[in-house]
């Protein structure tokens, strides 16, 4: 089924952006780009609960090297809708960092502010080399620049659901990735 036809019984989630054999082929693709930069060496991918654990599944078996994996929870001082900037960390993760080839494993780059965040902390931890993998990417609500090294998609200011996305912890299940009608508006 392709972008932009109907699937779900449930009136609320409406079109499919990104399919799930478009995401699956985008994934592979990262996973090959990843395993050539990374060649000789071990990443440690850092997936940022709960979004991003779906996507951190699919892409550490796309990567065709020895990794290892650690996953931290993160939640902002904001409303169900909007990111403060003010992030705290609610699982912390269990191993050190010290002199390991660290990617951080996200869902999806809205204002930033999240990663912005976690990358001063994760790099007073002192990784040999800190970079950002993100799914998706909001560029147009960026409201501080962050490094990211790879991207999977750049998708239009619309909010997200499936493929790991919530709306309110609804969703993540999808295999598809689906616009949520009027839920950039709730977004803020
Ligand atoms: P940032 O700090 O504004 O970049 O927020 C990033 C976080 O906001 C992501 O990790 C998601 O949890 C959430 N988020 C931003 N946009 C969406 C969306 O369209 N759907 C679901 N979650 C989103
Ligand atoms: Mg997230």
């Amino acid at each position: 089924m392709g972008t932009g036809s109907k699937r779900y019984s449930n009136e609320s989630v409406d079109t499919i952006l990104l399919g799930s054999e478009t995401i699956r082929r985008r994934v592979c693709e990262l996973g090959v780009q990843i395993s050539n930069d990374y060649r000789g060496k071990n990443p440690h991918l850092i997936g940022i609960l709960k979004g991003a654990s779906i996507f951190h599944a699919d892409l550490v078996r796309a990567i065709s090297l020895e990794s290892s994996f650690d996953f931290i929870a993160v939640g902002s001082y904001g409303d169900l809708t909007k990111s403060s900037g003010e992030v705290r960390i609610l699982k912390d993760l269990d191993d050190s960092l010290e002199g390991k080839e660290v990617l951080l494993v996200e869902d999806i780059i809205d204002t930033g502010l999240t990663l912005h965040y976690l990358l001063r902390n994760l790099q007073s931890r002192n990784p040999k080399s800190l970079k950002i993998v993100a799914l998706l990417n909001k560029p147009s609500r960026r409201e501080i620049e962050v490094p990211v090294e790879y991207v999977g998609f750049d998708i239009p200011d619309e909010f997200v659901v499936g493929y790991g996305l919530d709306y309110a912890q609804r969703y993540r299940n999808l295999p598809d990735i689906c616009l949520l009608p009027n839920c950039s508006t709730k977004w803020g």
